[in-house]
C-alpha cells in the first residue's frame, strides 16, 4: 500500500476497528475517519444502522430477484437507508439526495451505486473483449471516461472493476473480466481503479471503484452461476487472489461481496475472508457491500435460519453494508438489546460507510455529482472515436487464409443474426448505454462499402428465449451469397448471453445459425464468420468451414465501424485471446498456467499410453492464450537472457528480437513466459511475467527487453507465505503461450 503513513490516528483507527496490523493510511483518509468519528456521536443506534442498508428504487434497474418493496422516501427521512444503487440520472440522483439532506434529522448524504461495468453512456467492449487489446492505458482511459460520464450521471460509485479470474467459459459472467491470467488481471484490475477514481476520488468528475466479487466467484463448480466455490487457500493465493490485491493497491475504496460459499462460508458471513484477510493482511480500510440480497440468502445457503441471523453472520464478518435485503435495520436493534452484537461494532461498520462518503466530497456538496451539465458528458466525439480504436484494438484474429482484407469494390452478403443488431452488441451490464446510439455491423459496412454492395439479411434470430432460423431466411441468405463476392455471416450469442446467471453447458454456435451456415458454405462463396460472444466457444466447426474468423465479441457502440475498419483493412487486426478457446467443452476448465502432472502427455495433440490426456480428443484448446493473427507476420529471434543470475530482490532482464516480415504495419504483443522448474509447491507450466504491445513497421525491426523483478516471480507456499525462491527457471517469448523461443536462468539467494 503506496500511502503516507500516519501512525497516531492509525494506531487509534486500530484500537476502535480491532484490526491487528496497521493499515497505512492516507492522511485524507484519517480526516475523513475523524470526522466520521464526530458525526457519529450526534447519531442514533437507528440512524447508524441505516448508512448500513442499500435500497433499489421503483425506478431502479433491477439485477437479481425482486428486493423487499419499501417506502423509500420515508425511510430515507427517517435515516434508514444510507444509499441507493441503480439510479442512473442526476434528477433521480439529486431528487433522492435533497430529501436525505433536507429532510432528515442530520441530514447525512446518499451515496449513488451503480453498475458502471464498460461504460456507462459509451459502451466500449465487453471487459473480456478488451482484455484482448493487452492495451493497459487504453483500459483504464476507458474506466476514465466511464468515470465522467457517471458522475456526470450522479453516480457517486461503480459497482466495478470485477476482478473474478475464471478458465470456465459455461460460466456467462467470464465476459465481465480479464480472462484466465492473475498477472494481466492484476493489471487490468488496477488499470480500472486508478480510471475510475482518479487522484482525487472528491473531485466531480471521479468515481469509487468496487473490488467484485471477493472472492472467486468465478470459480463456480461446473461453471453454473452462483454456485459452490470450493478450493485450496494455495489454489486461492496463487490463481484467484492477485486481481483483488492490485485493485485494493490502486486505492480502491469499496469491495463487494460475492454470492458464493467459500471453503464452506457464503463469503457475506466468511470473517476470515472480510475481515482476517482483507482487513488485517490486506488492510483494506475503506467498507464492503453485499450482493444483491446476498446477506438474506445465507439463509438459503443453510447458515441462518432466519434474517435476524443472517444479519449478525453478515455483521460479524465485517460487511458493511446489506444490498437491498433489509435485514441489518430491520434487526439491528434487536441484536444489539439482545447483546448478540455490540453497538461498537455497529459503529465500526457505520465509521467506514461515513468515512467514504467524506473522501467523495458528498459533505462538502451532495450535489457535486452532476453538477456540471450531463448532456456535455455523454458521447463526447474524441470518447467516440476512443471506443471505436478500443474496439478494434479488442477483436481477434482467429482464422485468415487471405480472404481478409476485402477491396472496397467488394460486394457483400452480410448475413446472420448481429450484423444488424445495435443492442446485443452492447453485451451484459451495459450501464445506460442507448442502442440507438450504437452503429452496427450492417451501418458502417454500407458506410465503408456503399449500401449498394452490402446485401444484408438477418436469416437467424438468437437471444433470451429465441434461437431459430426466420421463416425463408437460409433460401434469402443463400441467394444474397449468390449475387455476392464474399460472405460475412454474423453469429455466435446474443448480448442476453453474457452476464450473470447465462452460464450454458454447450458453447457451440446454435444450431440454427450452424445450419445457415452449412447452407452458405454450399454456395462455393468465400465465408468470413464475424463471432459475437462474451465467451470463449468450442467454433472447430466454423474454423473448418469458413475462410477467415474474426472474433468480434460485444464490442460495444461504436462495434461496427471497429468492424469495417478490420475488414477493409484500414486497421490491421492486434487483438490475443486472455482467454483459451477450448476444442471441446469436455476440455473445460482448460487454460495455459496448468500444471503439469506426475505424467504430462508428451504431445498436447495426441494421447499417449500412462498419461494425463484424453483418449477421444487432444488436450491442447484450439486456440491458446495469448493467441492472435495478424495482416501482417511477425517473427521473433534471438532471445537473450541478459541476467542468467539474478539475486532474491533484484530484475531479471531478457531481451527478444521481434520483426514484422510482411508487407504492413501491425501491431503485436510480445508477451513473455517463465516457469519454475523445482518449487516447494507444484507450479504451473508457463506463467505470464511480462508483456509489451508494439508496433512495427513493414520490415521494422525492434529489440524488446522485458524486465521481471523477482517479487514478480513470488508465489504460494504450503505454509501460505507468498514469496519467491532461489532456483532454476525457464523463460520463453514470443506471440502467444505457445512460445517456442527459451532461455534459463537463476535465481540465488
Ligand atoms: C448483481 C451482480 C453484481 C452487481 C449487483 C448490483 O447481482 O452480481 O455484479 O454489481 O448485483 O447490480
Amino acid at each position: 500500500m503506496k500511502r503516507l503513513f500516519t501512525p497516531i490516528i492509525t494506531a487509534l483507527l486500530l484500537l476502535a476497528t480491532g484490526c491487528s496490523n496497521a493499515p497505512t493510511m492516507s492522511q485524507e483518509e484519517a480526516d475523513a475517519y475523524r470526522r466520521a468519528d464526530k458525526l457519529m456521536k450526534k447519531m442514533t443506534l437507528r440512524e447508524k444502522l441505516g448508512q448500513l442498508e442499500q435500497f433499489i428504487t421503483r425506478k431502479g434497474v433491477v439485477t437479481g430477484p425482486e428486493g423487499v418493496k419499501r417506502d423509500i422516501e420515508s425511510a430515507i427521512r427517517n435515516g434508514e437507508v444510507g444509499s441507493f444503487l441503480s439510479v442512473f440520472n442526476r434528477e433521480d440522483s439529486h431528487r433522492l439526495q435533497k430529501i436525505a439532506i433536507e429532510e432528515s434529522r442530520l441530514g447525512i448524504p446518499l451515496i449513488i451505486g451503480c453498475d458502471i461495468i464498460h461504460g456507462c453512456r459509451i459502451i466500449f467492449p465487453e471487459n473480456l473483449a478488451m482484455s484482448c487489446s493487452w492495451n493497459i492505458e487504453a483500459i483504464e482511459h476507458s474506466a476514465r471516461i466511464a468515470a465522467e460520464e457517471s458522475a456526470a450521471s450522479g453516480i457517486h460509485w461503480t459497482f466495478s472493476p470485477m476482478c473474478d479470474i475464471s478458465t470456465d467459459p459455461r460460466w456467462s459472467r467470464v465476459s465481465e473480466g480479464a480472462g484466465e491470467d492473475p498477472y494481466l488481471g492484476a493489471k487490468i484490475a488496477a488499470a480500472m481503479v486508478r480510471g475510475y477514481q482518479g487522484d482525487d476520488l472528491s473531485a466531480p468528475n471521479t468515481i469509487a471503484a468496487c473490488v467484485k466479487h471477493f472472492a472467486a466467484y468465478g470459480a463456480a463448480q461446473a461453471g453454473r452461476d452462483y454456485h459452490t466455490v470450493d478450493m485450496s487457500e494455495l489454489m486461492f493465493r496463487d490463481r484467484y487472489l492477485p486481481p483483488y490485491i492490485a485493485a485494493l493497491e490502486a486505492g480502491a475504496v469499496t469491495v463487494m461481496s460475492s454470492f458464493n460459499d467459500f471453503m464452506g462460508v457464503p463469503a457475506s458471513g466468511n470473517r476470515w475472508l472480510l475481515h482476517t484477510l482483507l482487513r488485517e493482511e490486506l488492510g483494506f480500510t475503506g467498507f464492503v457491500v453485499s450482493d444483491w440480497n446476498a446477506v438474506h440468502e445465507m439463509i438459503i445457503h443453510g447458515v441462518a435460519a432466519d434474517g435476524k441471523d443472517a444479519a449478525e453472520l453478515a455483521m460479524k464478518a465485517h460487511l458493511n453494508m446489506d444490498m437491498v435485503g433489509g435485514d441489518y435495520i430491520a434487526y439491528g436493534e434487536e441484536l444489539v438489546k439482545e447483546g448478540r452484537i455490540s453497538e461498537k461494532l455497529i459503529d465500526n461498520l457505520c465509521r467506514e460507510v461515513l468515512a467514504v462518503k467524506y473522501r467523495l466530497g458528498l459533505f462538502e456538496d451532495p450535489y457535486r455529482y452532476g453538477s456540471q451539465n450531463q448532456n456535455e458528458a455523454y458521447y463526447r466525439p474524441e470518447n467516440m472515436e476512443f471506443a471505436r480504436k478500443v474496439a478494434g484494438e479488442s477483436m481477434v484474429l482467429l482464422k485468415n487464409d487471405g480472404v481478409l482484407p476485402l477491396a472496397k469494390d467488394t460486394k457483400i452478403a452480410l448475413i446472420g443474426p448481429f450484423a444488424d443488431a445495435p443492442k446485443d452488441q452492447l453485451g451484459a451490464w451495459r450501464g445506460k448505454g442507448e442502442p440507438e446510439r450504437s452503429i452496427t455491423f450492417r451501418q458502417a459496412l454500407e458506410e465503408r462499402f456503399g449500401k449498394q454492395n452490402v446485401l444484408y439479411t438477418k436469416a437467424c434470430e438468437c437471444g433470451k428465449g429465441v434461437d431459430r432460423v426466420v421463416e425463408g431466411g437460409i433460401r434469402e441468405a443463400v441467394k444474397l451469397a449468390k449475387q455476392a463476392d464474399v460472405v460475412l455471416l454474423s453469429i455466435g450469442l446474443s448480448g442476453w448471453h453474457s452476464g450473470e446467471s447465462r452460464s450454458r453447458a454447450e458453447l457451440t454456435v446454435p444450431a440454427p445459425q450452424q445450419e445457415l451456415l452449412d447452407a452458405l458454405k454450399k454456395t462455393g462463396k468465400k465465408i468470413v464468420v464475424l463471432l459475437s460472444t462474451g465467451r470463449a466457444m468450442d467454433i472447430r466447426n466454423e474454423v473448418e468451414k469458413a475462410d477467415a474468423v474474426l472474433l468480434t465479441w460485444h464490442a460495444g457502440t461504436m462495434a461496427g465501424p471497429a468492424v469495417a475498419d478490420i475488414v477493409s483493412g484500414d486497421t490491421n487486426p492486434s487483438g490475443h485471446l486472455t482467454i483459451s478457446f477450448p476444442y471441446s467443452v469436455g476440455q473445460v476448465p482448460v487454460h495455459y498456467n496448468a500444471k503439469t502432472t506426475g505424467r504430462p502427455a508428451k504431445d498436447q495433440y495426441k494421447a499417449s499410453g500412462y498419461s494425463s490426456s484424453y483418449v477421444d480428443i487432444q488436450n491442447a484448446p484450439l486456440f491458446p492464450f495469448g493467441y492472435g493473427l495478424s495482416y501482417t507476420e511477425f517473427e521473433y529471434s534471438d532471445l537473450q537472457v541478459l541476467t542468467p543470475e539474478v539475486k532474491l530482490g533484484g530484475t531479471v532482464k531478457v531481451s527478444v528480437k521481434v520483426k514484422n516480415v510482411g508487407k504492413r504495419a501491425g501491431d503485436d504483443v510480445a508477451q513473455l513466459y517463465i516457469r519454475d522448474v523445482v518449487a516447494e509447491t507444484t507450479r504451473p507450466v508457463r506463467e505470464l511475467k511480462s508483456f509489451e504491445r508494439l508496433t512495427l513497421a513493414a520490415g521494422e525491426e525492434r529489440v524488446v527487453e522485458f524486465e521481471v523483478p523477482t517479487s514478480d516471480l513470488a508465489y504460494c507456499h504450503s505454509d501460505m507465505s507468498f514469496k519467491a525462491d532461489a532456483g532454476d527457471f525457464i523463460v520463453w517469448a514470443g506471440a502467444d503461450s505457445n512460445a517456442t523461443l527459451q532461455g534459463e536462468f537463476k535465481i540465488v539467494e
